[in-house]
């Protein structure tokens, strides 16, 4: 059976698309879903991708994620940059857990350096729009140990 991809996102990332295009482009959301989907099950993986503006819900999901799934992408939103209770709930869950963002956080507002997810997480992948998912799923697909995409040619001599 494939192995089980969390895909978790935060507050107003519902709104991508719409939201500060300037900063977050003009996907929407379900657009980059579809995408990351995609590419989960080129690698022979299945994402469950979900969205949601309370935190006590993202918490319950990575709660949740002990049961159901076999890794977490987490774009906690502005949660990244205020939330103890959600990093403490990726501790608490022995998973491994890739942190994205569509922007880079490091490039922005000071108050944006600051993570709280990045210590319960393998790795951050920031500023590649929704491609930063995608990167995700690459990443977290060679954590679980899946089927790789890289061909490697012999030369014929
Ligand atoms: C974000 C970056 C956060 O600082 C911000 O609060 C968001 C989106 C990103 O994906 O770039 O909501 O997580």
């Amino acid at each position: 059976m494939a192995k089980t991809i969390f895909v978790l996102n935060g507050p107003n990332l519902n709104l991508l698309g719409s939201r500060e295009p300037g900063i977050y482009g003009r996907e929407t959301l379900i657009q980059i879903a579809a995408r990351a989907e995609a590419r989960a099950k080129a690698l022979g993986f299945k994402l469950d991708f979900r969205q949601s503006n309370s935190e006590a819900e993202l918490i319950g999901w990575v709660h949740a994620a002990r049961e159901e799934a076999d890794g977490l992408i987490v774009n906690a939103g502005a949660y990244t940059h205020t939330s103890i209770a959600l990093l403490d709930a990726l501790r608490a869950v022995a998973l491994p857990v890739i942190e994205v963002h569509l922007s880079n956080i490091f490039a922005r507002e000071d108050f944006r350096h600051r993570s709280y997810v990045a210590p319960a997480a393998q790795g951050v992948i920031s500023g590649f729009g929704g491609q930063s998912y995608e990167l995700a799923v690459d990443a977290m697909a060679r954590l679980l140990g899946g089927k790789s995409k890289t061909k490697i040619k012999k030369n014929k001599k």
